[in-house]
């Protein structure tokens, strides 16, 4: 899809707890969305019937299953989603070296995405987990250590991508969740960013979720993103 088309900017998550609830939120946006997110909550309650879904509406599937395990474990279980013909697959960066090289030399064509910091995550929440530094440091230092590792795509929040793209360069491929349309419910989220700043900072990708799955027209909500999306990158 052309980088251009508001449509390959934007990973709507399935944060659904069915099969059917899915199709239906796939069926209502798919003119606006180039990628679903199939997400723990979905793939928990369905598995790869999700990933088949979004395969069938001619969608590109984004498998967030956040891995975190042992290098040996990762790279067969990247193998696996890999084989499922994903996209997107994320794997947690605080995973380590080991881990996320086994899961880049395993990823064929899926392009993995690395986690850095949640964007859940406030300054506070991560000094209670013991990462040293602000998020923007944790990202920057989490996303060095996938990057030595072979991979090439990070999870951020947008507040985080100019220090990513600047360390990083041209080649690193940002991922941002965390996106508000400007008045939208925030919910758990604290470093949110609207669709349009999160493309001037420089995000790849635009991963949004509750904006559009509670909205009263979920259609409409994305079509009302697709829109920003494209004035955002027209500018
Ligand atoms: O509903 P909302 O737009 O906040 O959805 C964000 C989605 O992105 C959720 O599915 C969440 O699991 C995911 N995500 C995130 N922060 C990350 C990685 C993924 O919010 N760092």
């Amino acid at each position: 899809m052309d980088e251009a088309d508001p449509r390959s900017r934007i990973a709507l998550a399935l944060d659904v707890p069915d099969l059917e609830a899915a199709k239906a939120l796939i069926q209502q946006t798919h003119e606006h969305v180039g990628a679903f997110k199939v997400g723990l909550e979905l793939y928990t309650a369905v598995g790869p019937a999700a990933v088949e879904a979004v395969h069938a509406a001619g969608a590109e599937c984004f498998l967030d299953l956040k891995l975190h395990d042992i290098p040996a474990t990762m790279g067969r279980s990247v193998a696996r989603a890999a084989s499922m013909g994903v996209a997107y697959l994320t794997v947690h960066g605080v995973a380590g070296h080991e881990s996320l090289h086994q899961a880049s030399v395993n990823a064929g064509s899926t392009r993995l995405l690395a986690v850095t910091v949640l964007t859940s995550l406030d300054a506070a929440a991560l000094q209670a987990i013991g990462l040293a530094g602000g998020p923007r440091e944790a990202a920057e230092r989490l996303a060095k250590l996938a990057w030595r590792a072979g991979l090439r795509g990070f999870v951020t929040s947008a507040h985080e991508c100019t220090t990513l793209r600047a360390t990083l360069g041209e080649e690193a491929f940002l991922v941002t969740p965390g996106i508000r349309p400007a008045g939208a419910d925030v919910g758990d989220q604290k470093r949110v960013m609207t669709p349009a700043d999160a493309i001037a900072a420089g995000a790849d990708l635009l991963v949004v979720g509750r904006p559009i799955r509670d909205a009263a027209d979920p259609a409409q909500a994305a079509a009302e993103i697709a829109r920003q999306v494209r004035l955002a990158l027209s500018q």
